[in-house]
């Protein structure tokens, strides 16, 4: 038996190419290029690679996947592996016919991302005129296709205080699960931190608003709540351990064990172009640099909780302090824990414009 469990589930991140320029995308600043990304071949074989070592999942995703003309290909790849299929989309481009032709390939679920309940401050969060219309209108026909619908909606200080609208939304669209994602601070979003992060009350408020909903929907939609690392006392378990549950294939084809480790310096992940996905899980140096806890410094060496948060989030680490291999910030037994103060106090003093990824005309062009 193997001492490294197989992983879960696989973000399979078709593509950087996306209709909308959310300010606090995961999508690395330097975005893939269409050129670059993997072929509809590579891709099918990848699916089965995963399928064989157990993984049960796969997140078709971005950017837009459905910016891929092969998407179909790919879900019915994945489904005749014996994967459930998910879709991670922004709606856009989800037409009728698009639709139908995911569910005769096997397609199981899809999270649609909401950016407000407020049309106009959703588009402009979203930049992109109309989408939150078309999100409407795809939510209804995702039901009416009999999937079952998660609302993805990622909070901050630009729409928190709406978040009772939101939830109201979500239960009108027909959902079965919302998402209610407070941004997590890499890629795009730590370029936008001041802007986004909201302050304490919003934040307290937000919570108690979720609460109050929780109780009121209780078998009318399930409600998940992902709380800000920035205001927190102890870290999540990012990806539940590092190289522990989860793999990401980044649109080039690099295998990762997040969506932000490209961002961490002097790990050299490898491509599904050199390597089985099964020799890169159990036997890659960056697979196996942060896993379990004997890389861990103190405090979390000796902490109880060790094997509970597996030391926060690597990324966060490495953004916050410069060193990967320190214990997150966002712990407050951390010695860097001020440094998640002085961005608090950034946001509270700065104003709230928003810098907006950006894609070439040439990268948004369809494979
Ligand atoms: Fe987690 Fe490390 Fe903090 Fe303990 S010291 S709670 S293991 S991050
Ligand atoms: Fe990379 Fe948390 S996002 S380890």
């Amino acid at each position: 038996m193997k001492e490294v469990e197989p992983p879960l589930a696989l973000l399979a991140e078709l593509t950087h190419r996306c209709p909308l320029r959310c300010p606090y995308c995961s999508n690395p600043l330097e975005l893939a290029r269409a050129s670059a990304e993997l072929d509809t071949a590579s891709w099918k074989r990848v699916l089965g690679e995963a399928a064989a070592m157990g993984v049960l999942q796969v997140h078709f995703s971005g950017g837009e996947p459905l910016v891929r003309r092969d998407l179909r290909d790919l879900v019915r790849h994945a489904t005749e592996a014996g994967l459930y299929g998910n879709l991670i989309t922004s709606g856009i481009r989800l037409d009728a016919a698009r639709l139908a032709e995911l569910v005769e390939a096997g397609l199981e679920h899809v999270q649609l991302s909401i950016q407000d309940s407020d049309m106009a401050n959703g588009d402009r969060i979203a930049g992109l005129a109309g989408a939150q219309e078309v999100k409407r209108r795809v939510a209804r026909r995702v039901r009416e296709a009999g999937l079952p619908l998660t609302v993805n909606a990622v909070v901050h200080r630009q729409n928190l205080d709406r978040l009772d609208e939101i939830i109201h939304l979500a239960v009108a669209l027909g959902a079965d699960r919302l998402e209610v994602a407070h941004v997590q601070y890499y890629g795009w979003a730590l370029r936008n931190r001041t802007a986004l992060l909201p302050s304490r009350d919003q934040l307290d408020a937000a919570t108690a608003t979720v609460e109050t909903a929780r109780a009121r929907l209780a078998g009318v939609m399930v409600i998940d709540y992902v709380v800000p690392d920035y205001y927190a006392h102890r870290p999540k378990a990012c990806m539940g351990g590092w190289g522990r549950r989860f793999l990401n294939i980044s649109p080039a084809g690099k295998v990762l064990p997040c969506h932000a480790a490209e961002t961490l310096p002097g790990l050299d992940f490898p491509s599904v172009t050199e390597a089985s996905l099964s020799e890169i899980w159990y036997c890659s140096a960056a697979f196996r640099r942060f896993r379990g806890t004997a890389w861990m410094p103190e405090p979390c060496r000796s902490c109880d909780r060790r094997e509970i948060d597996w030391g926060g989030c690597r990324c966060q680490a490495f953004a916050l302090t410069g060193d990967a291999a320190r214990t997150d910030p966002a712990c407050a037994l951390s010695p860097d824990h001020a440094v998640l103060g002085g961005a608090i106090a950034d946001a509270r003093a700065a104003a709230p414009g928003l810098s907006y990824r950006q894609h070439s005309a040439a990268a948004l062009s369809p494979a």
